[in-house]
């Protein structure tokens, strides 16, 4: 499909009255959001996966996700992965009670290999996946013996958890959907709630998401156009994309006092030729950064906020080139 259809498309719906649940309607019987169980279990394992690399151990620690979306895979993951509690917040009620069932039934074929990646007892894995019953009515009833608590609506800029209580703060592909002042506020949040040494990990994706429709485009291809231009396809509305580039992220998870642990940043080859061949003309706005930072397509990031003992002046580690592990 050319992405200027599916661009306009969701830019009219964006601003017609009923046009979100029409949107909605559209995902359901197109199944956008059906379970995607081993694409959305890896992306929930790379978090653990960063959480490890990063030095935190998830058993008995409190965990918040920001951006809960339709399905808790996250959440699941880091509760048998052993977590004491998990916030899972979201502005919009996208998560619903036949979701959430489905997706933890769903999860029973996949046990041993949740047990291998979070570094968990097989054994204690089934039996905890067994006896959580699957009949309760409401989202609260079923995710509560888990350990978790959904919060809708809930600004992850204002969580309403006490200071200094939080081990991790993750997200998955929800960074790259939020403008930079919002971000800025998350992860000045984050930071309060999180006990010193706690991390923020975070994987999302800052390429052009209609790019997944259209394959003539590359994974660059929205850096053509200028701030003005961008409203109206994906600038605004149902399919924001903020558009901000793998420097942005990092100037704002330093301004918010972190320490990098992990910073994985893809550059995407055909993108990257399109920008230095000339065949991608980016637009001026974008003219600070290299062609390499306009091509990065996939970040992984762990970053630690430090203890109030630490030096301020602590020097970050650049960020890496290559997927995550
Ligand atoms: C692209 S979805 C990703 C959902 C889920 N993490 C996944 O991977 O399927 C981004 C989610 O972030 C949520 N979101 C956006 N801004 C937010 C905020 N300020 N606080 C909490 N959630 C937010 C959106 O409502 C949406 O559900």
């Amino acid at each position: 499909m050319n992405w200027k259809i599916k661009a306009h498309v969701l830019a009219l719906l964006s601003r017609v009255p009923g046009g979100r649940g029409a949107y909605h309607l559209l995902q359901r019987i197109g199944g956008t959001n059906r379970l995607q169980l081993d694409r959305d279990l890896e992306r929930a394992f790379e978090l653990v996966d960063l959480v490890h690399e990063a030095g935190g151990t998830i058993p008995s620690s409190n965990v918040l996700e920001i951006g809960t979306g339709w399905r808790p895979l996250v959440p699941y993951v880091f509760a048998l992965a052993g977590a004491n509690s998990v916030v899972t917040v979201d502005v919009n009620p996208w998560l619903t009670a036949a979701y959430a069932r489905e997706t933890w039934k769903a999860l029973g074929t996949r046990l041993s290999q949740i047990a291998a990646r979070c570094k968990v007892d097989l054994r204690q894995l089934q039996e905890r996946h067994h006896d959580i019953s699957t009949d309760g009515n409401s989202i609260e009833d079923f995710l509560s013996p888990l350990g978790i608590t959904y919060l809708y609506p809930a600004d992850a800029r204002s969580t309403g958890l006490h200071d200094n209580t939080i081990d991790f703060v993750v997200s998955s592909n929800v960074l790259e959907h939020i403008p930079r002042d919002i971000q800025t506020d998350i992860h000045r949040e984050s930071n309060r709630i999180l006990r010193p040494g706690g991390l923020a990990v975070h994987r999302y994706n800052p390429q052009d998401h209609y790019s997944t429709v259209d394959s003539a485009i590359t994974f660059a291809n929205f850096l053509q156009f200028s701030e003005q231009e961008w409203h109206w396809y994906g600038g605004s509305g149902l399919a924001y994309h903020n558009r901000l580039r793998s420097r942005d992220y990092r100037e704002m998870f330093e301004e918010a006092g972190f320490q990098f642990e992990v910073c994985r940043e893809r550059v995407d080859e055909r993108s990257l030729q399109a920008i230095n061949n000339g065949s991608l003309k980016v637009h001026e706005e974008f003219a600070k950064y290299t062609p390499q930072e306009l091509a990065v397509d996939y970040m992984w990031v762990a970053c630690r906020k430090l203890a109030a003992s630490e030096s301020e002046t602590e020097s970050c580690e650049p960020c890496l080139g290559g997927a995550a592990s």
